[in-house]
């Protein structure tokens, strides 16, 4: 197949949901249609159980099989599929907005019954930022649920996003019928028991006539063709470039564990989802069907085995080809490295592969070498954009436990926060270390990486910030913005790049500073200030 047809083909997304919408349960369907996996259940769920956060043994559980699982690749028709895993657990929200880099587009899973949770908020807020085009599957529909029209206000309204329904649901819960798929014209009749395939799907031509009332009832064929009708009132046709550009989102209902309404979601997916698409850089905007090389890192893994330091860089690529033992530029170091064994990922497993495909992910074993957002090029010097830090919202001061063991203690936070496990803060004024996270989980894992992996020990005490700033001043000379520092002086430190931080300990903090130092610039995600 020609390089062009092969970056054509590929479609890399992520599925976002807030915990217990029915993001693995629908993972699995989606590799179940791609022959991908023979049965239900062999995806394990990748979730820290709610009350886990002193079960080691979970943590390092979820650790090995977030490796498993951070891709699942497949061919379904004539596409290859790439789902890139993203954690629904709260304290790891950073991890995923990470991987939000990396998609093309994105899968938001919403519980009928629950409608618009925190986290869909969250992770749709990053995606409609980035104009990332969306899809949204409305689950759990074999049970009682909200109306369909108002959970599709409610998307539109708590979303900001603008909706079409490209399925349509008869009936709900005990007196659910089937989908009406609006894309395809047809229907599919539910029965909980039976395994539906595409042979089950009728298809209806005309809705006028009475073979609606014979296939559903007559109570019904007439209010889904009154729903029908209110729908081709109020949502505008479907747009397949208003999609890609992140303005219009359609939506589909569904049941995941019954594996009904997947197929047509599956279907549609694979002919409205974008290829690879373009990235932009420091210096240009980057297309996936260049011919030379670029990727970037998103993820990075450490080895569970402890005896083994390596972990696995997962590396976007953005455009060209990956291949095997080829020399490749670390753009941040300025050297060339070169990689025996790349591992390309097959439905749950990895196999190390010669080439691979804009579009697709690569893991690769690294000493050290890589941090999130590092650029590997054939040669040119740029750096890929948008992978921004957050800011975290808990802050602690680590302290060493043991004396004898502070360059073991240096080294691991070092790699740690490589990883993006967390973010280290030193302040100015006395060169202390704060340790900033997105969920308080984040410390006990990091206390017990640091034992277990490195050997060092260490306590926390409270640090009372509230959100980090990054800290940019209109003139670094000014008398206010050295006023600023002077006032300032105790909550100002350098993050792990050098950028100055401001670590307030409240909004009425926040706002204050900036009326009082206009001129000085405070931005809440590491990128927006630079
Ligand atoms: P998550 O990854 O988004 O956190 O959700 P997950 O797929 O684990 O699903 C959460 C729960 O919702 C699971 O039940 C799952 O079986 C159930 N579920 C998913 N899709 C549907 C659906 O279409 N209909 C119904 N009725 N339930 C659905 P659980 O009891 O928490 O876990 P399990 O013991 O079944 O694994």
């Amino acid at each position: 197949m020609s390089f062009l047809k092969e970056i054509e083909r590929r479609r890399t997304f992520g599925v976002i949901a807030h915990p217990d919408a029915g993001k693995t349960t629908l993972t699995e369907k989606l590799l179940l249609f791609g022959g991908a996996i023979q049965e239900a259940g062999a995806v394990k769920n990748n979730k820290i159980k709610k009350g886990a956060t002193s079960d080691f043994m979970e943590i390092e559980r979820q650790r090995g099989i977030s490796v498993a699982t951070s891709v699942l690749a497949f061919n379904y028709k004539d596409k290859k599929i790439n789902i890139l895993d993203t954690p629904g657990h709260k304290d790891f929200a950073e991890d995923t907005f990470r991987t939000l880099t990396a998609v093309d587009s994105v899968i938001v899973v919403i519980d009928v019954a629950k409608g618009v949770e925190e986290q869909t908020e969250k992770l749709v807020e990053v995606c409609r930022m980035r104009n990332i085009p969306m899809i949204v599957f409305i689950n759990k529909l074999d049970r009682e649920g909200r109306d369909a029209f108002d959970l599709m206000d409610e998307v539109e309204q708590k979303l900001q996003l603008k909706v079409t329904p490209l399925s349509y649901p008869i009936g709900m819960g005990y007196d659910f019928k089937g989908i009406y798929n609006i894309w395809e014209k047809n229907i599919n009749l539910f029965s909980e028991d039976s395994r539906k395939n595409i042979e089950d799907v009728i298809s209806v031509s005309d809705l006028a006539t009475g073979e609606l009332d014979q296939l559903v009832g007559n109570k019904a064929a007439d209010k889904l063709r009154e729903e029908l009708e209110i729908i081709e009132g109020i949502y505008p046709e479907f747009d397949r470039e208003q999609y890609i550009n992140g303005e219009l989102q359609p939506v589909f209902f569904g049941s995941a564990l019954n594996n009904f309404g997947v197929r047509e979601l599956l279907d549609c997916f694979i002919q409205i989802a974008p290829s690879p698409r373009a990235k932009e850089s420091d210096t240009r905007i980057v297309d996936p069907k260049e011919d030379k090389f670029s990727g970037f890192v998103f993820k990075i893994h450490a080895n569970m085995d402890p005896k083994h330091r390596d972990r696995l860089a997962f590396i976007k690529i953005v455009s060209g080809t990956f291949e095997r033992n080829t020399p490749y530029l670390h753009v941040r170091q300025g050297k060339k490295l070169k990689f025996s064994s790349p591992n390309a990922f097959f439905a749950e497993k990895k196999e190390i592969v010669d080439i691979s495909y804009a579009g697709d992910i690569v893991g690769l074993h690294d000493t050290g070498n890589f941090k999130i957002g590092d650029t590997l090029t054939e040669g040119e010097i740029m750096s890929f954009i948008g992978i921004p830090s957050f800011s975290p919202e808990h802050f602690r001061y680590i302290n060493n436990a043991d004396p004898l063991k502070s360059k073991q203690l240096e080294k691991g936070i070092d790699q740690l926060m490589d990883e993006g496990v967390a973010q280290l803060f030193t302040l100015e004024m006395n060169g202390r270390k704060v340790i900033g996270t997105v969920g308080a989980l984040q410390y006990e894992v990091i206390q017990y990486r640091l034992e277990h992996e490195y050997g060092a020990k260490c306590t926390y005490e409270n640090f009372p910030a509230y959100k980090a700033c990054w800290v940019r001043p209109e003139d670094p000379k000014s008398e206010e913005f050295k006023e600023f520092k002077r006032i300032k002086q105790k909550f100002l430190a350098h993050d792990k790049s050098g950028q100055l931080v401001f670590l307030a300990d409240s909004d009425f903090s926040i706002q204050m500073t900036q009326s009082k130092f206009p001129s000085v610039k405070l931005g809440f995600t590491s990128e927006e200030i630079k």
